[in-house]
């Protein structure tokens, strides 16, 4: 496995930015001690688990079969979490989240090997997580105040949403996501970002890439690669697109990520307030030190 960088992350980093369900539902990592075969060695590995889905395999029906569920989730997903499993252990990565071995492992865009097994592993539990038995409908409160200021109405949110997850090129997810700041300049930072600045966006990404890795904050996706789909629609991803987005989305689960990301937001700008103060009056002590330093030089 090809060296991994400094576990040292960057300061804008967060565990689980932005859907306290996952955050729950991501705390996968469970420690076991291991005996060793000499008497009195214990070895403790990091190992994460499958967990399943937040309702039973035929709860989505008939919109999302069983069978499908059974081979997407019970396969595929579980083929990524083992793999991982199998490619971290007794590396820098072992004792990491999985946010964290995303983050690192995708290394500004040169992907590490271990990058698809642990971002497959959080985009398919996200997906679980974005349905509901009885899903569909419309959102409501701050939610569609802010897809009606960004996309100019719901109707238009869902026809960019679905263009987004029909056109992704071969494998891939669309996604919602909540972004902090509306510069896409490379390097650059907006200091006093306002509220006008954090908007929702909708992109789509191939293969296992997800927004945790532009420090988005994503809100809803869908699978759009063919495993997803084909068992129940065939070639048909538009019908699948519309499907779930008629009846499988959890509005409720996109309004309460949306809230912790505000909130994680938030919580990220007093921080940096805080350091701007803090190296503001550093500064005014310095200088004032310097002024008596002069004045008493002087007499
Ligand atoms: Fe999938």
């Amino acid at each position: 496995m090809a060296a991994t960088p400094s576990a040292t992350l960057p300061s804008a980093f967060f565990p689980c930015p932005g859907f306290p369900e996952s955050c729950r539902s991501l705390n996968w990592r469970t420690h076991k001690k291991q005996l060793g075969r000499k008497a009195g060695t214990v070895k403790v590995r990091a190992k994460f688990e499958l967990n399943h889905p937040p309702y039973p395999m035929n709860a989505l029906e008939p919109h999302m079969s069983r069978t499908t569920f059974e081979y997407h989730w019970g396969k595929h997903h579980r083929a990524y979490v083992d793999n991982l499993n199998k490619q971290i252990v007794g590396t820098e990565l072992d004792e990491l989240t999985l946010e964290d071995i995303i983050l690192i492992t995708y290394n500004r865009g040169d992907l590490l090997p271990p990058f698809n097994n642990a971002a497959q592993a959080w985009n398919h539990q996200f997906f679980w997580e974005s349905m509901k038995p009885g899903g569909g409908g419309n959102p409501s409160g701050e939610l569609l105040v802010l897809i009606n200021r960004d996309f100019g109405s719901f109707e238009a949110f869902v026809k960019e949403f679905k263009a987004a997850a029909a056109t992704q090129f071969g494998s891939g997810w669309a996604w919602l996501a909540y972004k902090a700041n509306r510069l896409d300049v490379g390097n650059a930072s907006n200091p006093h970002p306002s509220d006008e600045d954090k908007k929702l966006v909708i992109v789509k990404t191939p293969n296992a890439v997800n927004p945790l890795v532009w420090d988005y904050s994503p809100l809803l996706t869908i699978d759009v690669w063919e495993h997803a789909y084909h068992l129940d629609f065939r070639s048909r991803r538009t019908d699948y697109i519309s499907i779930f987005m008629e009846k499988l989305v959890s509005w409720e689960a996109v309004s309460s990520r949306l809230e912790a990301a505000k909130a994680q937001v938030a919580e990220r700008e007093k921080e940096e307030m805080n350091k701007r103060e803090e190296e503001e009056e550093y500064q005014a002590e310095v200088r004032e030190m310097y002024v008596e330093s002069t004045d008493s030089d002087a007499e």
